[in-house]
């Protein structure tokens, strides 16, 4: 096998092609995720945008309280990386953080992080002309009481400049070991196939 493929034209691949490429491909990005994922966090640091933390602090305040209060690896890492869909789609960044994660975590966590933004509106959509139960519409949701608690706990009380914070190299060993787990959804060829 080549080190490369012959053809310019992805119709002109055989199996052989394609099973060489997706080794490459899944090696390849399995060694670059955690470095991909702090990358943007650090593109979180330094404006605070009026808060009195940047967003990359109030991350890394989200998943130290939900480490000191013994939540699982995978929700630690889901609040380490909540916010990091602002940097690319700050309009629908819950729906990003939770794309990221999903293959990894379960469909509670995904679904936590996936409905923050809407639940975290409990405590500011009413001060801009908004609905602040907007959430109640997911009230029949096994996983709304989840999505509540994280935006308690772990998101609206996470501005808070002498909150002791871990560290990214504390966080990530928790987060190689999240990202190295068997995809749950599988490789796009097989979500093509369900
Ligand atoms: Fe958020
Ligand atoms: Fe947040």
């Amino acid at each position: 096998m080549a080190e490369q493929v012959a053809w310019t034209a992805m119709a002109d691949g055989t199996r052989e092609d394609y099973e060489f490429l997706s080794g490459l491909y899944e090696g390849h990005a399995r060694a670059c995720l955690t470095d991909s994922l702090f990358d943007l966090l650090a593109r979180m640091e330094g404006p605070t945008l009026g808060y009195r933390v940047d967003r990359a602090e109030h991350s890394r305040q989200s998943a130290t309280r939900a480490l000191r209060n013994g939540e699982p690896d995978e929700l630690v890492v889901a609040a380490l990386f909540h916010d990091v869909g602002d940097v690319v789609a700050p309009h629908n960044h819950s729906a990003i953080a939770a794309e990221i994660l999903a293959p990894y975590v379960s469909e509670e966590t995904t679904w936590v992080i996936r409905h923050h933004g809407l639940f975290q509106g409990y405590y500011y959509f009413h001060h801009l002309g908004g609905d602040r139960d907007a959430r109640d519409r997911y009230q029949e949701s096994p996983f709304f009481e989840r999505c509540a608690w994280f935006c308690q706990e772990y998101d609206q009380n996470c501005f808070d400049p002498d909150y002791d914070s871990l560290t990214d190299a504390d966080f990530r060993p928790l987060v190689e070991a999240v990202f190295s787990r068997q995809s749950r959804l599988g490789a796009d060829w097989e979500l093509d196939q369900a």
